[in-house]
């Protein structure tokens, strides 16, 4: 069996290399026929004119520029209808290349998910898979082949709107999401039906952003950005990435765009990627804004020469490329090689045999209604749902309660649990194709339960002539539970915030339905960590809901009412106040760290407020209680070549089945440089009925002891280190040291 399988192993790889010089001898026999401006056309990017995701630019020519092959990709043009109507304009061209159809479906298609911070949240690496895996079945029996999708930046900085696309503020984690987004998007093999290419955004470094100001500048040492913020990126590439999107910021007095550290020595070069790097909105051009370029055309070269092989929506390529080849201040290999790398997935999503065969109406017809998806999104949703508190077992409500008093904002809204980068398809009715809140709660209580509603007040403004009715309500209910937050464009692209206090009077109706005295259940919908400290001290059960998407409503009401135990763990800091920011929990040490949250005086630490955050990185709270007992090491010296086997007890010692989110963190005591004072290294997401127990694994080999040192070489150090295994990074329920010795 062991002969056959190899030899077939041979024979599939023969067939691919063969099939893949075919497609690499397809795109050279076609490059030979192309013009100079049919190439630049290739590297071309519009948008579509049904919505616009950036500054836009009127082009009256758009469509004759299609004919004349002069286009090779558009975004925001979706549908089947239209996709088709855009690529017959490009079939009427000289040589009939298709266009690639390029869109942001960030967490869903028509079937919303969560947001990316929200799914986080959920630590679940399969259901995050399945996330986009859905979402790529959408989007592609829409017409759409690319989505610019997996956001990987990560964001230690709550105040950069733009936290709510990714996967929060560690490598390790969001290095495992980035991997599991990815093959979501494009399935098994990009050509079939139902994958879509992935762009693995923004390169690089974006979320470093300073003041956490979108498009800031961002400068950091080569190591930190090797250590904290490229992982992620590479993980993506290890999974077979198709397409890269560079990032709007400058990066140590480079933009991105024109970086060719970045996208020729690391990405090209060291990487070896073999996709297409595509420019983030207008950024070719916005280097005159930089002070890179200065004008146009010197973007222009600045760009190509640096690696970013299309143009979205700058023109820069368009007006000056063929002008710079003519000068020799460009090689047509440049401009050849950028070529290539976009025929090659043309091929390989078989556009070439085909032009329409993702733009398919009876497929989508199927596709976009498949019960299955929302099926999906519910998990999703449900597993993505922090619980901050629970006091007095204040959770799970009863669904027998006699009334239940439903109040503020977010309650009967709609779109605001879609979040920010939902897709819009104009034929679909969002009020009957969401699930709210109060639906929600309406599908679940018993018809002996009477819900009663008021707003309480707007998300914003300071108009508190509500808070009456909401107080009379409340005052006539056995719990109240309020839904309070940011609207869903309050966090996203340039949607960076100051002030993270929960927006308006929504804390000030808090406390007076707090007053009432009655027992109240706070629900935060947000795209990113928003600061309530009243909220957290002086009410009894606290839950972030994030913006959960299509079947939100049902996914709150499944936590709320015990028919699912939630198992979210928080995927970045929450800071007390926006003074601390930026604020991570893998940070140093320094040479005065505060004994704990209260001290003061020579310490690291602020006189006016404690030294802790409000609530840290891999934090969420369970309806049951997880025992962690009888650690065990295979030993507490280990060499390079050699590992340790860790292993301990997980018992469910509650009075409900329930999920846990095991975390090893590893400390390495001293080194060449100085090191965080704990790193996540390693996760499970353990099930277990109630008393039962299991045997939770972890191997901890030399790649978890590694770190960059200041030569930046990847290694380990002899040294000291300590696990500790924890229910979040501040947490520890296991502790143990062990030595790497040369
Ligand atoms: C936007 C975003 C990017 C998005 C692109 C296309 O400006 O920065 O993430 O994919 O433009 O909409």
């Amino acid at each position: 069996m062991k002969r056959i399988t190899t030899m077939t192993l041979l024979m599939v790889s023969l067939f691919a290399t063969a099939q893949q010089e075919t497609i690499d001898q397809k795109v050279n026999t076609l490059l030979k026929k192309m013009t100079i401006e049919e190439k630049i056309g290739q590297l071309n990017q519009y948008t579509g004119d049904n919505s616009a995701t950036g500054p836009i630019t009127i082009n009256p020519n758009k469509q004759a520029e299609i004919k004349g092959g002069l286009v090779g990709s558009m975004l925001n043009v979706i549908g089947t209808t239209y996709t088709r109507k855009y690529q017959e304009l490009a079939m009427q061209s000289r040589l009939k290349i298709p266009m690639l159809f390029g869109q942001d479906v960030i967490h869903g298609y028509k079937t919303t998910f969560p947001i990316p911070l929200a799914e986080a949240a959920s630590w679940d690496l399969q259901a995050i898979e399945l996330a986009a895996r859905v979402a790529a079945t959408e989007a592609s029996a829409s017409g759409i082949h690319w989505t610019f999708a997996p956001m990987v930046d990560i964001g230690r900085d709550p105040r950069w709107g733009r936290v709510m696309e990714g996967a929060g503020e560690d490598t390790y984690l969001g290095s495992k999401i980035a991997y599991a987004r990815v093959k979501g998007f494009q399935g098994s093999k990009l050509g079939d039906l139902n994958s879509v290419m992935a762009c693995v955004k923004h390169f690089a470094a974006y979320g470093a952003a300073t003041g956490g100001r979108d498009y800031n500048s961002v400068d950091m040492s080569e190591r930190m950005l090797f250590e904290t913020y490229l992982p992620p990126f590479k993980a993506a590439l290890d999974a077979g990435a198709a397409t890269f999107m560079n990032s709007f910021n400058d990066l140590n007095g480079i933009p991105a765009t024109g970086n060719v550290y970045l996208q020729r020595d690391i990405l090209k070069g060291k990487w070896n990627f073999q996709g297409f790097v595509v420019s983030d909105w207008g950024s070719i051009g916005e280097m005159v804004a930089h002070g890179y370029a200065k004008d146009n055309k010197q973007a222009a070269l600045a760009a190509i020469t640096a690696g970013s092989d299309m143009d979205m929506e700058s023109n820069a390529y368009r007006y000056n490329l063929a002008d710079l080849v003519k000068e020799n201040k460009v090689s047509i290999d440049l401009i050849d090689d950028a070529v290539r790398r976009i025929l090659r997935k043309k091929f390989e999503l078989g556009l070439f045999d085909d032009p329409y065969r993702y733009s398919d109406a009876k497929r989508a017809e199927k596709a976009l209604n498949d019960p299955e998806n929302r099926v999906a999104a519910r998990e999703m949703a449900k597993k993505s749902i922090v619980l901050l508190k629970n006091e007095n077992e204040t959770l799970p409500l009863s669904k027998n309660l006699k009334t239940i008093a439903f109040i503020g904002p977010m309650v009967k809204e709609y779109k605001a649990n879609m979040g920010f980068w939902a897709v819009e398809l104009p034929e679909v009715d969002y009020n009957k194709w969401i699930v709210s809140q109060w639906d929600g709660f309406q599908n679940k209580v018993g018809k002996n339960t009477k819900l009663l509603y008021a707003k309480g007040c707007e998300v914003e403004g300071d108009n508190k002539s509500g808070f009456a009715e909401a107080v009379a309500i409340a005052q006539q209910a056995d719990v109240v539970v309020l839904s309070i937050g940011e609207r869903h464009d309050m966090s996203g692209e340039a949607k960076s915030r100051s002030d993270l206090h929960l927006p308006g009077v929504q804390e000030d109706l808090v406390k007076a339905i707090a007053a009432t005295g009655k027992p109240v259940v706070v629900l935060i919908n947000a795209g990113r960590p928003l600061i309530f400290n009243w909220t957290a001290d002086n009410v009894p059960a606290v839950v972030y809901t994030w913006w959960l998407g299509t079947e939100a409503g049902n996914a709150i009401a499944d936590v709320l009412f015990g028919d699912y135990n939630p198992s979210g763990k928080l995927p970045m800091t929450f800071p007390r106040e926006v003074g601390q920011v930026p604020i991570y929990y893998n940070h140093f040490s320094t040479g005065r760290p505060p004994a704990d949250e209260n001290a003061k005086g020579y310490v690291s630490s602020y006189i006016d407020l404690k030294n802790s955050p409000k609530f840290p990185f891999g934090y969420g709270l369970s309806y049951t209680k997880f025992n962690y007992s009888g650690l065990k090491l295979s030993s507490v010296k280990m060499k390079r070549d050699e590992a340790i086997k860790v292993s301990f007890q997980l018992s469910n010692v509650g009075k409900v089945a329930g999920e846990e989110v095991v975390q090893l963190y590893l400390k390495d005591k001293f080194g060449s440089v100085v090191r965080p004072v704990l790193e996540l290294k390693d996760f499970q997401k353990v099930k277990l009925n109630v008393g039962e127990s299991k045997t939770i694994e972890f191997t901890i080999d030399k790649e978890k002891l590694s770190f960059y040192n200041n030569k930046l070489e990847w290694g380990p150090e002899a040294g000291d280190f300590e696990l500790m295994i924890g229910t979040s990074s501040a947490d520890s329920k296991l502790k143990s040291d062990f030595e790497l010795v040369d």
